[in-house]
């Protein structure tokens, strides 16, 4: 029988037994934190603990999100791959702010950072292109991410007219299609307690270029 979505809604709740966390036990960089936690969403068989929600905004203040993979991890920051002319990528050339937001339910666990994106360099996208399954590089160039189209029909066919243009090459990374780095200036690590009283640790990275942790209230 169908649920009543509104009360089911209303009503399912669970409380966070997870482990707690202090300013003191967690590390001083927040990359060297972000590893162990990712690890330990490996280690708790976490589906796909790289995919995270990105909000952009456009020039005029207009939020989108939507789910991406981070593919590269560094002290530096994040980096996904993406068509640059996508939505995502029109707002980040008016707009390089954004946040993101890795949510782990099985450990009552999200991060969010924000930041400014930008794009890797050419030799960085190739290299990712190039480590990427044929299938998924022609892919990259039948899609005009985010534009509307007649029906499915119309990307098949251009899949099809594309596979038979590379049959027998290799297929270069198109110049629309790439990676970003998420230099975060913000990383938050949000940790589920009992009675919602949440533990937060925030490292904001201070003009020095140091980064400071604080205590946020849940
Ligand atoms: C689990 C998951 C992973 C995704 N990974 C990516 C990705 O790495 N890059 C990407 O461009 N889109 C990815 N997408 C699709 C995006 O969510 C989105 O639909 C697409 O990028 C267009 O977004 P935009 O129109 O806001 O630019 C993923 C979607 C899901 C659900």
């Amino acid at each position: 029988m169908k649920k009543d979505i509104r009360s089911f809604v209303q009503q399912d709740r669970r409380d966070f037994k997870n482990k707690d966390i202090s300013k003191e036990s967690m590390a001083e960089n927040p990359f060297d934190q972000f590893e162990e936690w990712f690890d330990e969403a490996l280690q708790a068989e976490i589906q796909e603990p790289y995919a995270f929600t990105l909000a952009t905004a456009s020039a005029k203040g207009v939020p989108n999100a939507r789910v991406v993979y981070m593919r590269d991890l560094s002290k530096e920051g994040f980096a996904f791959f993406t068509n640059y002319n996508s939505d995502k990528g029109t707002d980040l050339s008016e707009n390089p702010n954004c946040t993101a937001n890795f949510f782990w339910m099985e450990l009552d666990r999200q991060v969010k950072f924000s930041g400014t994106a930008e794009k890797l360099t050419p030799e960085a996208s190739d290299a990712y292109f190039n480590s990427r399954p044929r299938g998924s590089q022609i892919g990259a160039w039948s899609s005009d991410q985010s534009s509307v189209l007649k029906d499915r029909q119309e990307l098949l066919s251009k899949l099809e007219k594309l596979k038979g243009e590379f049959e027998g090459k290799e297929v270069p990374r198109p110049q629309h299609w790439g990676g970003y780095i998420i230099r975060p200036t913000r990383i938050e690590f949000w940790q589920g307690r009992e009675n919602r009283l949440h533990d937060r640790i925030l490292y904001s990275l201070s003009e020095a270029g140091e980064w400071q942790k604080d205590r946020l209230s849940p």
